[in-house]
């Protein structure tokens, strides 16, 4: 009994997604609540300070729940780095935004595979989306207000054809290819 039919072997590694040239062409990820709760343990990243346009002022860091992968590649779906402006110790008072990578050909006309989110911190310190989507700034002046199309919003830093190369990821210290420990 429990043997494999070869059909069966064949879509566990389609679903694995091992041994292929994109192991993530099939695997989708959707990022719940849940999946953000313990981003303030992830390894943290000091990502900058000096002013960034269409952000709010503030020491900016961010969080990642995997390390980068080897230079060249993208990082695996199910990845999730979170950006934050850290204006003070509270976390209520910060900026949180961050991106998961979904998979399944979402946003693939900007930051391939990446979903976007705007999160707010709970009281009690919980992190909750507030937006999410190709644009979850809309009606917010992060990542511009205007028009919501393609391009707009957080696609427009991250979402160009150059960041491919990249995986989207525009701090250095977090790009394919960075030391995980910097
Ligand atoms: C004006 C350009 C710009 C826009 C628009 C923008 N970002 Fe970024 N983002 C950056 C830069 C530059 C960094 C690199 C880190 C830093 O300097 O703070 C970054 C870093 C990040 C990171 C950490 C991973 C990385 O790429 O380094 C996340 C997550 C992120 N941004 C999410 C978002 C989300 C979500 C939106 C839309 C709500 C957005 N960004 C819009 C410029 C932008």
């Amino acid at each position: 009994m429990r043997k494999r039919t070869p059909a069966a072997a064949l879509a566990l590694v389609l679903i694995g997604g091992c041994g292929g040239a994109d192991p993530d062409a099939t695997a989708t990820f959707i990022a719940l609540t849940a999946d953000f709760r313990a981003f303030q343990s992830w390894p943290r990243t000091a990502v900058g300070t000096v002013a960034l346009p269409e952000h709010p002022a503030g020491p900016r860091f961010a969080y990642a729940n995997r390390p980068p992968p080897a230079a060249g590649m993208g990082y695996p779906v199910g990845t999730i780095l979170v950006h934050t402006i850290e204006t003070s110790a509270d976390p209520q008072s910060w900026d949180v935004f961050a991106m998961a990578k979904r998979g399944g050909g979402y946003n693939a006309n900007g930051a391939v595979g990446w979903e976007f989110f705007r999160l707010g911190m709970s009281a009690d310190g919980v992190p909750v989306i507030l937006g999410r989507g190709l644009n979850p700034s809309e009606g917010h002046s992060y990542g511009g207000g205007g028009a919501t199309t393609q391009m707009a919003g957080c696609n427009t830093c991250h979402g160009t054809a150059v960041g491919d190369a990249s995986d989207h990821i525009l701090s250095p210290l977090l790009r394919p290819g960075a030391s995980s420990s910097p």
